[in-house]
């Protein structure tokens, strides 16, 4: 699939202030600073439709892009930051579990880790608590330009070795890079079928 048009349409601090539910939506989470707003942009070949950072905790909001007039893309502030007060972190969680729970429209999940890191409890608990809510997920390894080819292979079967203790069956994956690229198509194409295949609830 081709991105041709890409627009931001809304931040929202509410799952009540998001658009209407009528468009296949995919949101990424992960950790602050995986990569999210990055990928973001290089899916939709654009430089900055969604602000990245160098300093964790960019992005605060549920932010809403449109694809294509046909889909959205959902950018959502990250966890796990070490200096984001409880008090924040608090409200943080509550108006995202909303968003993943309630979202009527929400296709798919795009967990993002950073493929040079062992599992981290933080995201194993999230896996766990999608499964246990039936929220459908994907994870995706970023920053696979950090790594040579086989060490990118070295560090996904010790990454799937370790979940494997957890997990019977091992969730899809894509490996990307937001610096070369690398995995835009296998993403687009996924999101693609998935938007011909399931039927939103009207
Ligand atoms: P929050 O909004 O804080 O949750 O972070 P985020 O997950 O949206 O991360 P963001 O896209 O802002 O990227 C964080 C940092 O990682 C930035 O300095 C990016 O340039 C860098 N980065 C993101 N993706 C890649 C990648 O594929 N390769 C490399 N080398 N750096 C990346
Ligand atoms: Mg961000």
């Amino acid at each position: 699939m081709e991105v041709k048009e890409s627009k931001f349409l809304k931040s929202s601090a509410h799952i009540k202030d998001c658009p209407k539910p009528e468009k296949h939506e995919y949101a990424f989470v992960g950790r602050s600073n995986v990569g999210k707003s990055s990928l973001i942009n290089m899916l939709t070949n654009r430089k900055s439709l969604a602000k990245t950072s160098s300093t964790p905790g960019k992005t605060q909001l549920i932010n809403h892009f449109e694809i294509n007039n046909d889909w959205y893309l959902v950018d959502l502030p990250g966890y796990g930051w070490a200096k984001t007060s409880k008090e924040n972190k608090k409200v943080w969680a509550k108006f995202i579990e909303d968003y993943l729970l309630l979202r009527e429209n929400l296709v798919c999940v795009f967990m993002l880790i950073d493929i040079r890191l062992e599992p981290q409890k933080i995201d194993v608990n999230l896996m766990g608590w999608f499964a246990e809510k039936e929220i459908p997920f994907v994870l995706v390894f970023t920053k696979a330009d950090k790594l040579s080819n086989h060490q990118t292979i070295v560090a996904i079967s010790k990454y799937f070795k370790i979940l494997k203790h957890t997990w019977e069956e091992i969730p899809k994956h894509f490996i990307t890079s937001s610096a070369d690229k690398k995995g835009k198509e296998e993403v687009l194409e996924y999101i693609h079928e998935l938007n011909k295949s399931v039927d939103l609830v009207k």
